[in-house]
């Protein structure tokens, strides 16, 4: 069985229509087996007749939309990323930040939430007592930020990439899911945003972790997200992005730096920033 082009194309501009995520022509079988269980459920024959549902039943194509969205992810993924935080990154908001003794940051395109648990794991283990830290986790799947929310995961994700040691301290069994932590829960906090429209009012953040989702986008989508992300990093502050993403002849304004196995991008200050000339603010 495979899908029709017409409705391959409807799809597609559907996905990208609201999530900038492209699938391009080679990713019908994606499409397909990404739909299949859902016609299935809606009792319909094959993909195609789905898709003509699709045209009309809004609810529907939420579902639809928050199933093709990639939210392949594991915890700690690459390692490298969380060792530069501990290592360097942490250490260094703490020092920007001893007047108020308040890290922030942002897992944009957070997922089921392993990003965003894996870095409160580590607060949890490295911030000096006295001092609190928020962790916002947002993505464009509703799905997925209910997931975050309810922070419960099967056996099969438990085994990708957490330690032993951190299943015994954070996580209690709840049938067949493992719970994360009250504590752990209340320093998340979860937003509905996606990265391809102009942002929603945002606080700035010390680091902000936008991994293995620029990817998905076409260039000049990848440059506008990284012109709003800079606003949103405070100065000194640090972006890091996926393994196989990166800054390099996107833009100039940020500058990369070599964390141990990964490339930390700190913001360049604005034009204007020393007062030579005046800063112009473009939307966020
Ligand atoms: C491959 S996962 C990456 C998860 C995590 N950051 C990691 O590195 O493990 C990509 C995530 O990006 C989200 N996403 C796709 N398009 C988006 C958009 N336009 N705005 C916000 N999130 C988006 C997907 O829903 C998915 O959860």
């Amino acid at each position: 069985m495979s899908i029709a082009e017409s409705s391959f194309h409807y799809v597609a501009d559907l996905v990208r229509r609201e999530t900038s995520m492209l699938y391009e022509q080679g990713k019908e079988y994606l499409v397909e087996a990404r739909l299949l269980p859902l016609a299935r459920e809606a009792g319909d024959s094959d993909v195609d007749v789905y898709v003509s549902r699709l045209m009309t039943d809004a609810a529907e194509r939420r579902k639809a939309i928050d199933a093709l969205t990639i939210n392949e992810t594991s915890w700690f993924r690459d390692n490298a990323p969380y060792q530069a935080f501990t290592d360097v990154l942490l250490p260094q908001a703490i020092a920007a930040r001893q007047a108020t003794r308040k890290i922030s940051i942002w897992s944009a395109a957070c997922s089921s939430g392993q990003e965003a648990y894996s870095l409160s794991m580590l607060l949890d283990q490295h911030l000096p007592l006295g001092w609190t830290a928020e962790i916002l986790a947002t993505d464009v799947s509703t799905a997925m930020l209910g997931r975050v929310k309810a922070g419960r995961y099967s056996q099969v994700e438990m085994n990708r990439g957490l330690p032993a040691t951190h299943l015994v301290r954070y996580f209690t069994r709840v049938g067949s899911e493992w719970e994360v932590s009250a504590d752990l829960r209340r320093i998340v906090t979860t937003q509905h945003l996606n990265l391809a429209t102009t942002f929603p009012p945002l606080p700035t953040f010390d680091i902000v972790f936008l991994r293995n989702v620029l990817i998905y986008f076409d260039l000049d989508t990848k440059r506008d997200i990284l012109r709003r992300v800079h606003a949103r990093v405070a100065p000194g502050g640090s972006l890091l992005l996926g393994s196989s993403e990166t800054t390099l002849d996107l833009t100039d304004s940020w500058e990369r730096e070599a964390v141990g196995r990964v490339q930390v991008h700190r913001p360049v200050p604005a034009a204007g920033a020393f007062g030579l000339t005046a800063p112009t603010r473009a939307a966020v």
